[in-house]
This record gives C-alpha cells, structure tokens and sequence, in this order.
C-alpha cells in the first residue's frame, strides 16, 4: 500500500489527482488525513468536490500551537504506519502535517517522496519556510514542480538522482474540474458579472496577526471596491483576528466578506475574475495557469515561476504599494496568450506515479 498524507486545504487539491493516478495504474493507494483542518468548509467540501475517497484514517489532530500540531500528527502517524507499514509516503506542499508525516517516515525507515519539493522563499519567518527546507533533507524522492526548485535543490547540496521535475499537480486539478465549476456560475449567484470583479484571500500570519496591518490591507482594498468589487472569502484565522481586533470587514458594500468556499466553487469565481489578490500559495499558481492578473500580498515568493512565466506581481502589504498596483494591473488590458511554465500540464500525477513505482 501507499499512503499519501494530508492535513490542510491545499493538501486535499494536490492529493487527489495523485490519488486517481495511482488507482489508474492499478497500485492501491490511500489518503491519511491528519485532520490539521477540520472544519466542512475547510475540509470534507474538498473530499466531496475532488471526488476522493474517505480517508483511510483520520488522525483528528486540529489546531494548535506548532510544536502541538506537529507532535499530534507525528505520534498518529507513527502509530498508523506502525500497524501496517505502507511500501511508500508521500507527503505534499508545506504545512505542519507535511513535516510531521516526513519525519516520521525518515525514522521508520520508510521510503518517502516529496510532492513539490524545492520551492524556496527565503523567508525563515514563515514556518512554511521551516517545513520545505526540513522534508527536502529527510526524504528519499524529491518532485519538483519547475526549474527554479531543481536549482534550489542542487545547490543545498542534493544529488541529482533524487530529483525528479514532475510538474505542477495542483494544474491537473484544476484542467480536470474547471468545467464543472463553471458551470456553477458563482459570479452571478454573487450578482456579479465575469471580468467585473476581483477575488482576495487572506491567511498569512504576517498579514492577518497583526491588526495594524490588516487594518492597512482591508483600508486598501476598500479603496479598490470602489472600481471593481471585491469578494473575500474569508479563512477562519482572519475572520478570528479580525474580530478580536475590532476590525469591520463589512467596511464599505463593494468588500463582500463571505464564507471559504468549496474548490469548484472557488474555481468558478476566480476563473472569471478581473483581478485577484492573495497571499496564498496554490492561488499564484491557479490565476498564472487561468491567465488572470494576481497582486500577490507578501515580500517574496517561493513560487518565482508565476512572475517570470505568469500573471503574479509581488506587492507585499503596505496599502499605498496595493492600490497603485491594483490600479496599474487593472490599466492592463488581460493578456489571452499568456504563457506557464513548463509541465504545467495536467500530466504531473502520472510522472509523480511513474517516479515513486521506479524507486520502490
Ligand atoms: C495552514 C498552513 C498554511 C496553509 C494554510 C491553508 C501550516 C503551518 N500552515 O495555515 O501553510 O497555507 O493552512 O489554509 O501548516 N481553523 C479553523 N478551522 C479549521 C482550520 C483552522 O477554525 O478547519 C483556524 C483555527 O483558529 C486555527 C487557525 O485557523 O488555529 C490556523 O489553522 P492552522 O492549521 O494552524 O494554520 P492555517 O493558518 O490554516
């Protein structure tokens, strides 16, 4: 058996086409949910939307502080693995669940592949940061989504038999359900009409924590609204620090808060946007493929690829630097021949597949 794990919303997206591709090749496969997300919207929405399968086990773990999530999902997987040892792990992306699971295969002596190894940001403040630079060092298989993270991986000092460029998974699941979601026609349940307005998400620590700066960021974008408005579903972390900061995210009509929204449902707003801004990772990579315009709300980015190759401008969160640069990207005619980079393609599941049953 092999056993991809998972923890958080991100997660279940690049998940699921691994899954598919796995049964395809007639290999039994199985997902291991951590349970880091727990909440309908935040996770079984994405099983029903993804068409995966229920979880083999659901190790329950929820929030908490780092070392508390992280602890609780290494001491179920442990015990999980230890019941019957899967023939290989996969873990993917970069959340708290993702560093539990390849620790825990390293010291089992577990063969385990990284699904979106060798992104960087450079960026130790973000524990995500934390989470790559430590799974790359421990696992056996590294798969890359682009060239950028091959190069990061030769330079720290990994050999080249250990990297694979597979691709970009999360692409072979938005080509396969992009149809089905917009035929939901989200926009104008909003009463919006395509192309006439913009899509934020918000849930980065170094935005939301700190009130003064998601006071500056919700100021900014209000200003915004005022062109083009702007529909904001809102992760439960911000919506949390907003309310315990008094902050109104209901500020002017145009700002619609709304609650997180399911993958096809999202899918169907975003792939008809103007405008996105974000400070997500996987949204980077979505609006570069749809070749909608994305102000991404950070310093830096470990996914240098959607600039270079797609629609991302980083802005970081200072407000002036957001309405200037919304105001440029929306002076910009949208761009139809835009490019992506290389294996974005909707194939990456089967090469993943293809690189793990050429290891084990
Ligand atoms: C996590 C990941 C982040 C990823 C994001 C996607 C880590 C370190 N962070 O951030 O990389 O981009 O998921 O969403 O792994 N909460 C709920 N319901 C839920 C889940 C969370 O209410 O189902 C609230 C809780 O207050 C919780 C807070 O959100 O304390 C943060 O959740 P957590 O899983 O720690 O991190 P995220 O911010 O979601």
């Amino acid at each position: 058996m092999i056993i991809t794990v998972v923890g958080a919303r991100p997660n279940f997206v690049k998940a699921a086409p691994i899954h598919n591709a796995f049964r395809a090749a007639g290999v039994q496969h199985e997902i291991c949910n951590t349970g880091q997300h727990y909440d309908a919207l935040m996770s079984k929405v994405f099983f029903e939307d993804l068409g995966m399968p229920k979880p083999i086990v659901d190790l329950g773990v929820g929030s908490g502080t780092h070392a508390e999530q992280t602890a609780a999902a290494m001491i179920g997987l442990e015990r999980f693995f230890s019941q019957k040892p899967p023939r290989a792990v996969l873990v993917v992306g970069d959340v708290n669940s993702t560093l539990a699971a390849a620790i825990v295969a390293a010291k089992m002596g577990l063969f385990s592949a990284h699904v979106e190894a060798g992104l960087r940001s450079r960026d130790w403040s973000m524990p995500e940061e934390v989470n790559r630079v430590v799974t790359d060092t421990i696992v056996d298989l590294l798969l890359t989504p682009s060239a950028d993270a091959d190069d990061n991986l030769r330079n720290e000092g990994h050999s080249a038999d250990s990297i694979v460029r597979v691709g970009n998974v999360m692409i072979d699941a938005l080509q396969q359900h992009l149809p089905a979601a917009r035929k939901l026609g989200m926009p104008s349940r909003l009463g919006l009409k395509p192309r006439e307005y913009s899509v934020m998400t918000l849930h980065r620590p170094a935005n939301v924590d700190d009130p003064a700066v998601l006071g500056g960021i919700l100021d900014a974008v209000a200003d915004i609204a005022k062109t083009l408005p702007v529909v904001f579903p809102v992760h439960p972390r911000t919506r949390t620090k907003a309310a315990a900061s008094g902050l109104d995210l209901e500020r002017t009509n145009r700002l619609i808060p709304i609650d997180p929204l399911g993958y096809l449902e999202f899918l169907s707003l975003t792939s008809d946007a103007r405008l996105v801004l974000t400070d997500s990772g996987g949204l980077q990579e979505e609006t570069t493929v749809l070749g909608i315009p994305c102000l991404t709300l950070r310093d830096n980015t470990e996914r240098p690829s959607t600039i270079t190759h797609g629609t991302n401008v980083l802005v970081g969160s200072n407000p002036e630097a957001i309405r200037r640069e919304a105001q440029r990207a929306l002076n910009r005619p949208i761009d139809s021949s835009h490019r992506v980079p290389e294996l974005w393609d909707g194939r990456a599941a089967g090469r993943i597949v293809k690189a793990v049953l050429a290891r084990i």
